[in-house]
This record gives structure tokens, sequence and C-alpha cells, in this order.
């Protein structure tokens, strides 16, 4: 079946397994342009894996990954190697918890976000270094910091410029694994603002993994929690927090409200 008009993304039973370990067993969802999808669930729950497989890094054992392309939808690991390579660096970005492993550290800011912009075809110096000041602005890093190398800017600096980086190509999917972890309070919220304004912005598609229910409500149009490699439900954030059905659902919201 063909996703719907405007729909971005649609997974289908897909499945990884590693050795005997079930990280995924049939997940489902879909996901529009302009919508933001939460997933919360105990450590080791498949999350990563997931977004791995949706961002063409894992290969599943089964299921598909539907992604709607200019005027059609492509099925990502039905595609040869080539092609997938070719189609993933403007059409899907991926942003790890830990900014160094986005980054390129031995190169500049600047150079860190005209890098995929260089992959993706552009080649001209001047409108490389200006594309580049426009996103340290749009994520609130000096404009004088553009030579600087990222190993030299604080963690959330770096996290900003990796979202910068993921971003400047204007990829139709987002796909963040713990984006704020590790942040500090004031930090994290910035972040959370700077992201919003930013799918709004751009009408992109954003996942969000997720340790923290704060995060999810604050960020998430729906929510999908993960246990043991499945979904256990999924629905409108509001819905799934303020009447969670699933008995880990329960225990994960009472759990925050304990705190
Ligand atoms: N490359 C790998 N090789 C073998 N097993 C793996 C690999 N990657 C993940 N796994 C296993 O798959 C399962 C799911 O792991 P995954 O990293 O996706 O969980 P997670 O939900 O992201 O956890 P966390 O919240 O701790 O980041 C775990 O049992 C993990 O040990
Ligand atoms: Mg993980």
């Amino acid at each position: 079946m063909k996703p719907k008009v405007r729909e971005i993304l649609r997974v289908k039973h897909l499945s990884k397994t590693f050795g005997r370990v079930p990280a995924c067993s049939a997940v489902s969802f879909s996901l529009r342009q302009g919508e933001v999808l939460g997933i919360v669930g105990e450590s080791g729950s498949g999350k990563s894996t997931l977004l791995r497989c949706l961002a063409g890094r894992i290969e599943p054992d089964d299921g598909n990954v539907l992604i709607a392309s200019d005027d059609h939808v492509v099925d990502l690991w039905e595609m040869d190697e080539a092609s997938r390579e070719q189609f993933l660096p403007t059409t899907i970005s991926l942003i790890h918890q830990n900014p160094r492993d986005g980054l390129r550290i031995d190169i500049s800011a600047g150079g860190n976000i005209a890098e995929p912009l260089m992959a993706a075809g552009s080649r001209h110096y001047g409108s490389l270094r200006a594309t580049a000041l426009e996103w340290l602005e749009k994520v609130d890093i000096e404009g004088r910091r553009i030579d600087d190398l990222p190993e030299i800017f604080s963690g959330g600096m770096q996290q900003r410029l990796q979202i910068a980086r993921g971003l400047a190509t204007h990829p139709r999917l987002v796909l963040m694994d713990e984006p704020t972890g590790g942040l500090d309070v004031s930090v994290q919220a910035k972040l959370l603002d700077l992201l919003r304004s930013l799918v709004r912005e751009l009408g992109i598609a954003l996942i969000v993994v997720t340790h923290d229910i704060g995060v999810a409500r604050l960020l998430a149009d729906r929510l999908m929690v993960m246990q043991c490699g499945r979904v256990i439900e999924q629905g409108l954030t509001d819905q799934v927090l303020d009447d969670p059905h699933h008995p880990y659902t329960q225990l994960l919201v009472s759990s925050i409200l304990q705190v």
C-alpha cells in the first residue's frame, strides 16, 4: 500500500534480531510532514536499533521502510546500495545522543555544516559559508565561531552544531536519539524551543527518542512506547500520558509523578 499524501514515512512490520536478541519485532507506524513522534521505552527496548534501521545504517531482517520522495514512494531497503547512499543525505538525518558521533571533530564548525551540503552537490564557497553562518545563527552559535573546531565547544554547543549539520540539507525526516541527554536544564529548554521552531519553519517530520517524559510531552504530537522490541502503546502524546493503558506505560507515568 502507498503512503497517503503528505505522509513522509511508513514503517511496516520492521524486525531486527541480533543473534537471539529480538531488538525490534514487527514495528509499524507512520509519520506525516511537520509531525513529531516521541519514542520512549526502557533501556534495551530497541529504540536506537529502530532509528538506525530508518536511517539506513542497519538493514532490518524483515519489514519495509517506505519514504515519500518528490513524486513517488521509495522502499529504503529495496534500493540498491548506491542509490540509497545518494538518497539518504538529503532525505534523512540522524542526530546522535553524543554529538561527537555526529560531528567531524577535526574540521571547523563551518566545515561541519558545509560538508553534507557539498556531498549533496553544493560547490560555491561563498554560498556554502553564507549558509553555514545562517545555520550557526539559527542554532544560537555566534558567527565568529565559524572557524573554530567543535572540540573546543561546550557539550550544548556541540549538540546545536550537530543539529545545524543535520538540518542544513533540509532533510524530510530527522531522527534524534536522546538529543537532550546530558545537557543541563536551561540548555535543554533552549534546544527544545529550537527544535519546535525548526519543525514548524521547515515542515520536517521528526522522531525523538527520549528517556524524558517531560521532553516527550513538550515536543511530541504522538508517542510510541516500546518494550522488548515491541510497540506496546501508541497514540496522541496527551492521551497516552494522561490515560496510559499498558501496565508498563502506567508505571512509566506514575514513576514520573512520584519524582
Ligand atoms: N550491534 C549490536 N549487536 C548485538 N546486539 C545489539 C546491537 N545493537 C543493539 N543490540 C541489542 O539489541 C537490543 C536493543 O538495543 P537498543 O540499543 O536498540 O536499545 P535502546 O532502546 O536504544 O536502549 P537505550 O535506551 O539503553 O539506548 C539490546 O538487547 C541490545 O543489546
Ligand atoms: Mg539507545
